[in-house]
């Protein structure tokens, strides 16, 4: 997104890519945006495909135990969300840039990025070298740039959760037109989809879970076991096209400006998927980025560049908070005990009472401005 907006406005971004085109296209991940991403996938002029075919959701449900909550965001905050596959955005964006993308590009490293910034990467076993006026590090939690910061220059804050997700892909109709975020006692499970034949469904399991684990029988069974009972009956399974596990984080680096390089999108901070919030974050941070890049190139000023970090945090940290939350309210965790699950009911209690608290989750969920 960032390489788009930036050529659109005729700056030359080159974007380097560990992996190939296919290997991208191949990864099965986040499924909700915010309107804020739907808006900027517009301006990027790649969202076309998206409003054809992405699906808008007016809502949303809460189960517990069995009970059921709608979040009504269309009634509640007169906003929607739309679900469209993270890997179709991707597919969309790759389709339309004009720039150069170079996949396959291995051992990538940063220099110099507090005054001249050049990188350096390897590509069929020739090292080469692009000069540059700025580096985005938006390659990931594992990438090199945050690891090629100072460890004196940055802070970090993080909580690893003692469980992980399994999400298992499979083609047939959701089991619901809306999400389904369901708390049991068994634990965590949430239904959502990528389109009207094609559903995508999560169980929380234990943190060292291995994938070979779980057939796609236990899977299943585990999830039926999960939903309240008239859902589970209404449940089409089939294949598993896609079965992996994902373990919840939650991280933040502070600040996320280094010299000219910017840290944007999961090499910055890292959400757990509760709250659909990945792709959003991502899409937030390289909305200001873009408009400060381009600030800063056109009009040689630097005071977008200088707020970028704390502009983005502002927000970073609330969509945390949100995240944070949703999962606390709807795992089980194994710690907290039985006092543990009565909060929690209490909350859920709480929520199915209070149109403010409905209010305040619905204006989350969607997106801050
Ligand atoms: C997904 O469809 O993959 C998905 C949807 C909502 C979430 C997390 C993941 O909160």
């Amino acid at each position: 997104m960032l390489g788009r907006l930036l050529e659109q406005a005729r700056i030359d971004a080159v974007i380097l890519e560990r992996k190939s085109a296919d290997y991208v296209l191949g990864r099965i991940r986040a499924g909700v945006l915010e309107w804020g991403a739907v808006d900027l996938l517009d301006r990027a002029g790649a969202g076309q495909r998206m409003h054809a075919e992405g699906l808008v959701h007016h809502g949303t449900a809460l189960t517990f135990d069995g009970d059921r909550l709608h979040i009504d965001f269309t009634g509640l905050v007169g906003k929607q969300v739309m679900v469209y596959g993270q890997t179709e955005v991707t597919r969309d964006l790759m389709a339309i840039r004009e720039g150069t993308t170079i996949y396959e590009a291995e051992d990538v490293q940063l220099h110099d990025f507090d005054r001249r910034p050049w990188v350096t990467y390897r590509r069929d076993g020739t090292t080469h070298r692009i000069d540059c006026d700025f580096i985005a590090g938006c390659d990931g939690y594992h990438g090199a740039s945050r690891a090629s910061v100072p460890e004196g220059s940055i802070r970090t804050f993080e909580r690893v959760y003692p469980f992980g997700w399994l999400g298992v892909l499979v083609d047939k109709p959701p089991v619901d037109p809306e999400l389904i975020y369901a708390h049991h006692q068994r634990g965590f499970a949430l239904c959502s989809q990528r389109s009207p034949t094609r559903s995508r469904y999560y169980v929380q399991v234990e943190a060292q879970e291995q994938v070979e684990a779980w057939s796609d029988d236990r899977f299943w069974d585990e999830l039926r076991h999960r939903l309240d009972p008239e859902t589970a009956e209404r449940l089409e399974i089939g294949p598993s096209i896609e079965k992996s596990i994902a373990q919840l984080r939650s991280f933040v680096a502070e600040p996320l400006r280094f010299g000219k390089l910017f840290l944007a999108g999961d090499a910055a901070h890292i959400v757990p998927p509760t709250g659909a919030k990945g792709l959003n974050l991502a899409m937030g941070d390289v909305a200001i980025l873009a408009d400060a890049l381009i600030e800063a190139v056109q009009e040689g000023s630097e005071a977008g560049i200088d707020s970028y970090s704390a502009r983005a945090l502002a927000r970073i940290w609330k969509a945390e908070r949100f995240s944070w939350w949703m999962t606390s309210l709807l795992h089980v965790f194994p710690e907290t005990g039985a006092f543990g699950r009565r909060i929690q009911r209490a909350e859920f209690d709480y929520l199915s009472g209070s149109r403010v608290a409905q209010q305040s989750l619905a204006e989350n969920y969607v997106g801050l401005p």
